[in-house]
């Protein structure tokens, strides 16, 4: 197949033009201005027009958890689902989080996500590893994982008694990435002191989904961050951090950045767009925005859109861990601790961070790389994803700035029956999705089948000394 997407205005991180794409099979094969694509008519399968519309890069999600266990239940995403409503939301690759078990291999581990999503897949897709438990034999198989294109471990500070990692295995992990190229991720709050203030609420009766924002405080996600870091530099490895929401954990990475440090943040649009307010909500209703970090006053937002403007956090991706608010949700009716701490999203990113180049949070360029371009260098899939130039994979979007709609549970394609945006008006919207030059998603209808996805085999990060 040879497609020429005419028309558009080409929106990368670097620039923008209006130019045509050819795709060739699955790759793009030229960006060319009109003049000279006028030349190729002739020889194309199919001419797409995108006047009026931009043509951008498929969007890297780096964070989502498919059909996670988790809080005595399993995410309620399959790959299946949650891909196909990735690419529902213009989003064409995904790097999951596989599990290793306490006790268990990374192998064990990495086998058994694997066999979840191979074959299942509507987009791309790559794997972290959470290691939950390290030890020596851990340590040695790291090197192997990098060596398969898993690239990129993470680690709790949080969550003691789950995922939960001391200071020492910390530090050893992060010795061991420093010699093999591999990026630490750290889920950075102190769980310890989280788990005191918990069982202190609750020994005082304080039960509702709000207090799960009182006691996870900004402060013990700026400790746990500062901590992390100073660990990274201890080690000589980058440090990657997610999910930041806290003003005070952003003026962390901003100063170990300041510092020329190999340290990035990651942020979610929940944080950008909700607060504690949702977490207030009342009836329970509280705990579809149970996640963690937990969602902050709005106060903290300001602070999370200069840190993205400037650069101090570095990727937008989604977190996305969706648990049904009806028989999931629940299990923490009567106790906070007991929800299943996750948001929905992976099919909202890409459209709420162009709201955000629409309120003027961000420019258009800054959208394509917060969304797309840094994910995939940061986490070893540039050029192939996250631009659009010749020799990289065509996934791209023809997307119309002007679309207006209305996110809710009542059409969205993630398998959750619930809304963390209800009702919320965006405008943008993508009206083609291509994975590797097939159209998957065109004029709102589902073109792909389970298995177009393939694996990804990722470099290591291609973002060290401080860029
Ligand atoms: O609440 C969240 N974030 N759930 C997913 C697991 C994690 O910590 O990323
Ligand atoms: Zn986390
Ligand atoms: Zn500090
Ligand atoms: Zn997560």
């Amino acid at each position: 197949m040879r497609i020429l997407v005419r028309g558009g205005l080409v929106v990368t991180a670097a620039e923008e033009m209006y130019a045509d794409v050819l795709v060739e099979g699955e790759r793009i094969a030229a960006v060319a201005s009109p003049e000279t694509a006028e030349g190729w008519l002739r020889g194309v399968d199919r001419v797409v027009d995108a006047t009026g519309k931009y043509v951008v890069p498929g969007g890297v999600d780096v964070h989502t958890h498919m059909e996670m266990p988790f809080g005595g239940t399993v995410a309620a995403d399959t790959f299946e689902t949650g891909t196909r409503a990735a690419a529902f939301g213009g989003t064409t690759t995904i790097v999951d989080f596989a599990i290793q078990k306490v006790g268990g291999s990374l192998r064990e581990g990495l086998d058994a996500w694997h066999a979840k999503a191979d074959g299942k897949c509507a987009v791309d897709y790559g794997f972290h590893m959470i290691l939950a438990d390290v030890n020596d034999a851990t340590l040695k198989e790291m090197d192997g994982l990098v060596g398969e294109g898993v690239t990129s471990f993470k680690m709790f500070m949080a969550y003691p008694g789950v995922f939960y990692s001391d200071d020492g295995r910390i530090l050893r992990a992060m010795q061991r990435a420093a010699h093999n190229g591999a990026l630490p991720m750290m889920h950075a709050e102190n769980g310890i002191a989280i788990d005191v203030l918990i069982a202190q609420a609750l020994a005082e009766g304080r039960t509702d989904p709000r207090v799960h924002g009182e006691v996870r405080k900004a402060l013990l996600e700026a400790e746990a961050t500062h901590r992390a870091i100073q660990l990274a530099r201890v080690a000589g490895s980058p440090l990657y951090v997610v999910h930041v929401s806290a003003a005070e954990a952003v003026a962390e990475i901003t100063q170990a950045r300041d510092l020329g440090l190999d340290v990035f943040g990651e942020t979610c649009p929940q944080y950008l767009f909700l607060s504690t307010d949702d977490l207030a909500r009342p009836d329970f209703e509280g705990a579809k925005y149970v996640c963690s970090t937990p969602l902050r006053p709005a106060e903290h937002q300001a602070a999370l859109w200069r840190g993205l403007r400037g650069n101090d956090l570095s990727v937008v991706s989604t977190d996305h861990c969706p648990f049904c608010f009806t028989g999931q949700k629940d299990l923490g009716r009567d106790d906070f601790s007991k929800i299943p701490n996750g948001l929905p999203g992976v099919e909202n990113r890409m459209d709420l961070l162009h709201q955000a180049v629409v309120d003027g949070h961000i420019s258009r360029r800054r959208w394509i790389e917060l969304a797309c371009a840094a994910p995939a260098r940061m986490f070893g899939m540039y050029p192939r994803k996250g631009t659009i130039a010749p020799g990289a994979d065509a996934d791209l979007l023809v997307y119309d700035p002007a679309a207006k709609h209305t996110l809710s549970a009542a059409t969205h394609h993630m398998n959750v029956d619930y809304s963390a945006y209800e009702g919320r008006e965006v405008t943008g919207r993508a009206d083609l999705v291509m994975s590797r030059g097939q159209a998957i998603v065109e004029g709102g209808r589902y073109f792909g089948r389970p298995g177009d996805g393939r694996y990804v085999e990722r470099a290591t990060c291609q973002y060290l000394n401080g860029g």
